[in-house]
């Protein structure tokens, strides 16, 4: 695997890549459903692990971006907890894949001060890929730069069960709770509400991700596959947000009335 090949340094303010930005209007919170791998390579007479090879290159390179736009936080999803419906080759490659990532990516990710954190039941992975998270998540864990969160074994409908356990758990009154502090019960406790959420590949579903978090999202569906998601490309969804009138159920921000 060529990793160096690509090397691609953090765009700051200034570069033409940002030209277009409007900088008082970046969301806090990105996520990214990285889907179409497979099809990418296929189309291309290729395996489908290849398509998870060249995905994986192309998050690396989002991630500069986030880096560079300084995003609070910017989630992916990786690994549903749907995905071990696949055969067991695809999702052995898969979990080496993850694992070479950490291997190769984590002193480059904290010295760029990204804090990683991975979402899901990291308890079902392999021993070795979760001591390999742990000491990831360890080593970057005072950095103040993007909270990078990774979708592992992850479904939205699980997380939600998970939290509502921990809630029994720790018997607090039941009238107590509310829609603040649930959230403090989720794996994303310490993020804002995702205000973007970018699937590539052109299907229009959220496959179980992030079912809480994006109430209130606006929804950017691209007809890339994610091997093919570009900084440019990704840099467009966040132009496209920026032109979005955000009403949260008021009328505060409203560009006319509701007859226009
Ligand atoms: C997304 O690409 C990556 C994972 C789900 C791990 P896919 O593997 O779903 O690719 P397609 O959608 O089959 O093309
Ligand atoms: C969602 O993609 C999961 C990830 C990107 C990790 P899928 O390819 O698994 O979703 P479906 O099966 O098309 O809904
Ligand atoms: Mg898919």
């Amino acid at each position: 695997m060529v990793w160096d090949s690509d090397t691609f340094p953090i765009p700051r303010k200034g570069d033409p890549l940002f030209e277009k930005i409007k900088w008082s209007r970046l969301p806090k919170h990105v996520a990214i459903i990285m889907d179409g791998n497979g099809r990418w390579a296929k189309r291309r007479g290729l395996f489908r692990t290849a398509g998870h090879t060249a995905g994986v290159r192309m998050l690396k390179k989002i991630l500069k971006v986030a880096i560079g736009l300084e995003l609070e936080a910017l989630t992916v999803y990786a690994f549903s907890t749907e995905n071990w419906k696949r055969p067991q080759a695809e999702v052995d490659f898969l979990m080496k894949l993850f694992a070479e990532y950490l291997d190769r990516e984590t002193q480059e990710m904290s010295e760029d001060n990204v804090r990683i954190k991975f979402l899901g039941r990291i308890d079902e992975l392999a021993p070795s890929l979760q001591n390999r998270i742990r000491s990831a998540e360890d080593l970057m864990k005072e950095n103040s730069g993007v909270r990078f969160n990774v979708a592992t074994n992850y479904g939205g409908k699980d997380e939600i069960i998970r939290a509502v356990q921990k809630i029994i758990e720790s018997g607090i009154d039941p009238n107590s709770i509310n829609e603040h502090n649930f959230d403090q019960f989720l794996d994303t406790s310490e993020d804002p509400p995702v205000d973007l959420l970018i699937r590539t590949s052109g299907d229009k579903r959220l496959s179980n991700f992030l079912l809480w978090q994006t109430a209130y999202a606006e929804f950017y569906f691209a007809n890339e596959a994610f091997p093919e998601f570009t900084p440019e490309a990704f840099v467009e969804a966040i132009i496209d947000f920026g032109n979005r009138d955000r009403r949260f159920g008021g009328l505060k921000n409203s560009k006319g009335t509701s007859k226009s």
